[in-house]
């Protein structure tokens, strides 16, 4: 199982980025605990992060045949970026959507997800356990 993590804008600053709403965890440490669930649960994991939304949408295109299953967070892009949900969509790999807030509980912007209906599901609101959670969910990918 091949799990590519792919992270959008701003998630670079984790750490020092309003602690009160995304915790002190850093994105390298998310990534360290996130390759230590996998490797107990046997799946290879490729993590990235990107400002750019063009080279996000690079990397779910070249995903296909690649990668088993794309894990999302897009951070902001996921409320206005209609070039992301349309790469989901085409490339046809399974992709999970999170974020390490809840959203729903934030401003009305962040309610609406545009890549929601593109993908398999969403795990939202659990800080650093999205990232862990999603590696489950993306194992079970298949299983209804
Ligand atoms: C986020 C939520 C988004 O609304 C926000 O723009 C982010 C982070 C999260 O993980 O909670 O940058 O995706």
């Amino acid at each position: 199982m091949r799990i590519l993590f792919l992270n959008g804008p701003n998630l670079n600053l984790l750490g020092q980025r309003e602690p009160e709403v995304y915790g002190r965890t850093t994105l390298a440490e998310i990534e360290a605990k996130v390759k230590e669930r996998a490797k107990q649960l046997k799946a290879d994991i490729d993590f990235r992060q990107s400002n750019l939304e063009g080279e996000l949408v690079a990397w779910i295109q070249q995903a296909k045949g690649k990668f088993d299953v794309i894990v999302l967070n897009a951070a902001a892009y996921t409320h206005t970026s209609i070039a992301l949900r349309d790469a989901i969509a085409a490339v046809g790999v399974p992709t999970i959507e999170i974020h390490l807030s809840n959203v729903h509980a934030r401003e009305e912007f962040r309610h609406k997800s545009i890549i929601a209906p593109v993908c398999c599901g969403q795990i939202i609101g659990f800080g650093l356990n999205s990232y862990v959670l999603a590696v489950e969910a993306a194992i079970n990918v298949n299983v209804v």
